[in-house]
């Protein structure tokens, strides 16, 4: 940790605060994927903390799985779909997204839901998204649950489709996509 401060001592402050974990029914969980801070995290204020960017190792991420991240508090999904995902997102057009037919994705303000709006990548192999419920914020359980084969979410019953947008229930919004890039092949920056 050779960016850490000094007061980092041994580190364990930085890395307690940004340790990942997976939510329960989230599934497989790269192992040796890491995350750690941009910046000096060390006696953050909050509004610090609500500024940080974060790089997230992907390199064991395989696809077919999910990465989960707490970045500003809230788990962020990082999942890496199979061909079968993307060619289904892909192949829903846009009068089927009866309930929100906007991206909502910070990196493309104003878009429509076309998954390609949605997926890091051209390809669509990555999709980086907000892990919370736009209904009422529970944490939806992944890896192709509900009727659309993306995430559902169990507290009242919202589908969300393999591009995260919700297709059934009562959730008003697709799922948000947050302000990330690639820093590079196997790094995802999130901020
Ligand atoms: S919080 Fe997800 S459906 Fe209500």
């Amino acid at each position: 940790m050779s960016h850490a401060d000094d007061h980092a001592g041994t580190g364990e402050g930085n890395r307690r605060d940004f340790l990942y974990y997976a939510t329960a029914g989230a599934g497989v969980v790269a192992t040796g994927a890491a995350v750690w801070p941009l910046v000096n995290q060390m006696n953050p204020s909050a509004d610090t903390r609500a500024l940080a960017s974060i790089m997230v190792d992907v390199s064991a991420v395989e696809a077919g799985t999910q990465l989960t991240v707490k970045w500003r508090g809230k788990p962020v999904f990082i999942r890496r779909r199979m061909p079968a995902e993307i060619e289904a997102a892909r192949a829903v057009s846009l009068d089927e997204l009866t309930i929100d037919g906007m991206a909502q994705n910070a990196n493309k303000p104003d878009a429509d839901a076309s998954d390609g709006n949605r997926a890091l990548d051209e390809a669509g192999e990555w999709l980086v998204m907000i892990g919370v419920c736009t209904h009422l914020g529970c944490v939806p359980l992944g890896n192709g649950a509900g009727e659309f084969g993306g995430w559902f979410c169990p507290c009242h019953g919202s589908h969300y489709d393999t591009s995260g947008r919700i297709r059934k229930g009562p959730a008003p919004r697709n799922l948000d996509v947050p302000v990330a890039s690639f820093f590079d092949e196997t790094t995802i920056k999130l901020g």
